[in-house]
């Protein structure tokens, strides 16, 4: 009777659980973009961190996620430097379910649903309200790319991508 009652307890909680992280919706679609093998971090993705305006404007994550002082947005430090370790494994601050950036899976790493998705399952759309005119898709897919290469700190080593599918789990 007693282990009868913990079971339906934990289901309950099981339940409660799932209904508390919504499925991302809103998400740009970036199946058609042709997928880069070979990411270099400190360039490309910490540059687009530094300053993703491509219109001739100037606009970066860093410009809200920096070290104190202030305290950075979402308690994510996106500086030159300390962005890779405050990124691969390191659980959300708003919602520790979450990993930043889980290496060799984009769909499961907050930092990719951020960018790509009204909708993540925690807060909003990064950059925050379209700052600076937003991520284009090719810049969303390039953190893709990056996660599903795995995350390295420095060039990815595509010997052993090479002639993946890298976006087989898009949609
Ligand atoms: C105008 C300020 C601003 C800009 C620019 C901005 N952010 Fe944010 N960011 C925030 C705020 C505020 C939050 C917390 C609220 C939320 O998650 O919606 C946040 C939260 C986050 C989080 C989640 C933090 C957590 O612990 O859950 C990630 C990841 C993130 N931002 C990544 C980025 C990336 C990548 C960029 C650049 C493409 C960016 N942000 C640009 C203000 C900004």
């Amino acid at each position: 009777m007693a282990m009868r009652a913990w079971g339906l307890v934990l289901l309950v909680l099981g339940g409660a659980a799932r209904t508390g992280t919504p499925a991302p919706s809103g998400c740009t679609r970036i199946a058609d973009i042709a997928p880069q093998y070979t990411i270099t971090y400190g360039a490309a993705v910490q540059g687009l961190f530094d300053d993703y305006a491509t219109n001739g404007g100037s606009a970066g994550c860093v410009d809200c996620h920096f070290a104190p002082p202030p305290e950075p947005s979402g308690g994510l430090d996106l500086s030159a430097g300390a962005s890779w370790a405050h990124l691969v494994n390191v659980p959300s601050q708003a919602d520790p379910q979450f990993l930043y950036v889980v290496p060799g899976d984009p769909l499961r790493s907050l930092l990719f649903l951020k960018v790509n998705c009204d909708n993540p399952g925690v807060g909003g759309r990064m950059p925050l309200f379209g700052y600076g005119g937003g991520l284009l898709p090719e810049q969303q897919a390039l953190i893709y790319d990056w996660i599903a290469n795995g995350a390295l700190p420095g060039t990815s080593d595509t010997v052993y991508r090479d002639g993946f599918d890298l976006r087989g789990l898009v949609p």
